[in-house]
């Protein structure tokens, strides 16, 4: 059967909305919530010795990678490397023996991530593939196939696919960093009760959407609009970055946030929108110095914070939007869904083609 809109303006609405319960599907297939451990997983490796492993994917996927690189290095201390398909493809990089790769999609047919695949297989590493698409060909080439449970996507645009990836992918963190010794139960417990209690805090965010219709309306005439943040919530940055850029046309850059004197400061004037990923946590004073910096450039900061954050930057940020205070592991699948939203608002309000953005097709099959 066809599948509708319901009641909603746009698919994407609607997939923006399936958020918490895609999210929760996805991590019921991976947690056990008696015990509070993530169940392991078929693998054809033992996480307990991968010596490396291999992360691609293209656009969201990719971001999706890059988050997980900051959970499996920093959590499981596994050495990973994570590049995007299409360079990936032509890099011959040297493989170390015994390793593997996981290929992250949502249509599993991506021409450049099944062309990637092919190499590494040659290469001798095992392959495992993080899809939406069951009967894919990503699924089929891969030895293993974890599957995401968002359901079908239909808006360009990916939402609800993106955090059940990320789902996902954290799941694999803990199991991985269990494995390896690098976390004890009652750690693996306090981390999947801090990844159960999202889906209630992402039904939260989706009820804020008329803060973040204000603050779409603050960006809407911009040129250029800067997405800043430091450590596993950078990928995001891009992430939102690449959704404005997608649907509203507006030109956009995530950057990690002590980039920014590196060079795109010199961007910074009083027309150009600063987007920081600012949570409280390890990294929250030197993200809040950088944003310092571009606000004394003239810069129109927009932060998404939490409680103990935004005091601090009420200080000198033009709007500053309150999420839900959640552990720093999950902190980058909750902030996805406000800069998504936002990014969807944009576009509703410049009355572009919200699910069929220009130039843009939904699955990418040729090269
Ligand atoms: C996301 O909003 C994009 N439309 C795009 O970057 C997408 O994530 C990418 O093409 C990968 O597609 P896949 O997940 O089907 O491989």
């Amino acid at each position: 059967a066809a599948i509708g809109k319901g009641n909603y303006r746009h698919f994407m609405e609607k997939e923006l909305h399936e958020h918490p319960a895609v999210i929760g599907d996805t991590l019921r297939q991976y947690v056990d919530p008696a015990t509070r451990a993530v169940a392991r997983p078929a693998l054809p490796f033992d996480p307990a010795t991968l010596p490396r492993l291999w992360l691609s994917g293209c656009g969201s996927a990719f971001l999706v990678c890059n988050t997980a690189r900051y959970w499996f290095e920093t959590l499981a201390r596994l050495p990973v490397d994570c590049d995007v398909a299409s360079e990936l493809r032509y890099r011959d990089p040297p493989l170390t023996e015994g390793g593997a790769a996981m290929f992250v999609s949502q249509s599993g047919e991506t021409a450049d991530n099944l062309a990637a695949m092919k190499l590494l297989r040659s290469g001798g590493q095992s392959l495992v593939s993080v899809v939406n698409v069951p009967e894919s060909t990503m699924a089929r080439e891969s030895d293993t196939t974890l599957m995401t449970v968002a359901g079908p996507e239909i808006s360009v645009a990916s939402t609800k696919a993106f955090t059940a990836q990320l789902s996902v992918m954290a799941c694999l963190a803990i199991n991985f960093a269990r494995a390896r010794g690098a976390i004890d139960a009652a750690e693996e417990a306090r981390l999947t009760a801090a990844l159960l209690e999202v889906p209630e805090h992402a039904a939260r965010l989706l009820d804020s959407s008329t803060e973040i219709e204000a603050l779409a309306a603050d960006i809407k005439d911009a040129r250029d609009v800067l997405y800043l943040a430091r450590g596993s919530l950078f990928p995001i940055a891009m992430e939102g970055a690449l959704k404005l850029k997608e649907l509203s046309y507006i030109h956009a850059e995530g950057y990690a946030a002590g980039e920014m004197k590196h060079g795109p400061i010199a961007l910074i004037d009083s027309s150009v929108p600063v987007i920081a990923l600012c949570p409280s946590g390890p990294l929250f004073e030197k993200t809040a110095s950088n944003l310092q910096e571009a606000a004394a450039r003239g810069g129109r900061i927009i932060a998404f914070t939490d409680e103990d954050g935004a005091p601090a930057l009420r200080r000198f940020a033009s709007r500053v939007m309150v999420l839900p205070k959640v552990d720093p592991f999950v902190a980058p699948i909750l902030h996805a869904i406000p800069v998504q939203m936002l990014a969807y608002h944009v576009a509703v309000l410049k009355g572009t083609d919200v699910d069929q953005p220009r130039n843009l097709a939904k699955a990418v099959t040729v090269e």
